[in-house]
């Protein structure tokens, strides 16, 4: 099967307007995502916020099959939140630690995902353990397997990293964790949509990511999946009258499913859009609308490697449809402004927000250009032609 680039296309209305190369920020929506979100925000509109939700109640179900689908788990092993942030934090802050447990993570591990080990790690008494790089940038799976004992309760690791193209070897880790029985937590938010993402081939009991990135969902929207298996030794930090059920003065009842890690009140509109999301991710072939991604950003990293100034950064054996750069004389924020002008979105990735890496390779601030698969041949020629016209 071949790509169908014009579709990809004309199914995307902001390809008219704009060289996207932000979509590990936030995709272009597809119209059947649009349409599907608008059309419910019409309803709710029309008969009542309720009422809309009671008529499109098989919509909302079908979003739990959507997800299942496209990470091959069941139903009710999903949640669905507000955004990656909340989807992560309800099954981290969920496992029962006591002092003296290890967390181990890796060194490019997302900041909202560090500042929580910190809060558990001053509450708890846990240690936190960053597994080195291996020589090509991605965690070490020697360096995990030697530092295993029977104190560790949690490998928690990014996918892909906030900040480049690293992919980290997410079964390889998934593997290790399973032999040794320790929980796994892998933080999926900027790999779903982008690559194929199994949480069996993988291996973890719980899994988090985000609608608005590579699934091109509306923003506001994200999900979680944990392993049935795991799922009743997880109490919630939070819970409401949909998580639990209140059952007299002194008792409740956590619900068995995962929409225990859910509240009540939610975007309805919005997790229609995702599963519009998922569904149409799921019309393309995910192998074939992985390696377009990786051929993209292939072909962006040699025609800008050569521009004098400069200096892509990206590191991993496996490098996806993130780049990130830096040009000598310039900020990052001077080249987003420039290339703004010229109708062309990029994002900026700081030194806070994956602080171990960036301290680690002296970085500070790069341009982050991260492409989809509707991008073309011809804006990623555009693309550097613009970086070399502001050099
Ligand atoms: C690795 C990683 N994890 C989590 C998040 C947070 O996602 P959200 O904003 O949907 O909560 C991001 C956002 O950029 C991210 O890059």
């Amino acid at each position: 099967m071949t790509f169908d680039l014009r579709r990809a296309r004309q199914d995307t209305p902001g390809c008219e307007r704009v060289l996207h190369f932000n979509n590990a920020g936030s995709s272009l929506m597809p119209q059947p995502v649009l349409d599907a979100t608008i059309a419910h925000l019409q309803l709710e509109a029309q008969i009542g916020g309720y009422e809309a939700a009671a008529s499109a109640h098989d919509k909302i179900e079908h979003v739990y099959d959507a997800v299942a689908t496209l990470i091959g788990s069941a139903r009710d092993e999903i949640a669905i939140v507000e955004n990656a942030t909340r989807a992560w934090d309800m099954a981290f802050y969920s496992i029962p630690f006591k002092a003296g447990d290890r967390i181990l993570t890796a060194m490019a591990e997302y900041a909202s995902n560090f500042i929580a080990y910190l809060q558990v790690a001053k509450k708890t008494g846990v240690t936190i353990e960053v597994i080195p790089n291996d020589a090509h940038g991605q965690l070490s799976l020697d360096a995990l397997r030697k530092t295993l004992d029977e104190r560790v309760k949690l490998i928690a690791i990014t996918h892909v990293p906030t900040n480049g193209g690293l992919v980290n070897p997410v079964a390889e880790v998934g593997k290790i964790a399973r032999e040794h029985g320790i929980l796994y937590l892998v933080d999926a938010c900027q790999s779903v949509g982008q690559m194929p993402i199994d949480v069996n081939a993988i291996g973890c009991d719980m899994l988090s990511a985000t609608g608005r990135k590579y699934l091109r969902g509306p923003r506001g929207t994200g999900f979680l999946y944990v392993r049935k298996s795991v799922l009743e030794r997880l109490e919630p930090p939070l819970l409401d009258l949909h998580a639990a059920t209140w059952i007299t003065k002194d008792s409740y009842e956590i619900r068995a499913d995962a929409r225990r890690f859910e509240n009540w009140e939610t975007n309805y509109a919005g997790k229609i859009g995702l599963g519009v999301a998922i569904d149409y991710a799921l019309q393309w072939d995910i192998n074939i609308t992985w390696r377009r991604i990786k051929n993209l950003a292939y072909m962006l990293r040699t025609q800008l490697s050569p521009l004098p100034g400069v200096i892509v950064r990206d590191r991993g054996v496996t490098q996806c449809g993130i780049v990130t750069f830096s040009v000598e004389d310039k900020t990052p924020e001077e080249i987003k402004q420039a290339l703004s002008q010229h109708n062309i979105n990029v994002s900026i990735t700081s030194r806070d927000s994956t602080l171990l890496d960036m301290q680690a390779r002296g970085l500070d601030t790069l341009v982050r250009a991260s492409v989809h698969y509707y991008n073309t041949e011809e804006e990623i020629e555009r693309f550097c032609q613009v970086v070399a016209s502001l050099l």
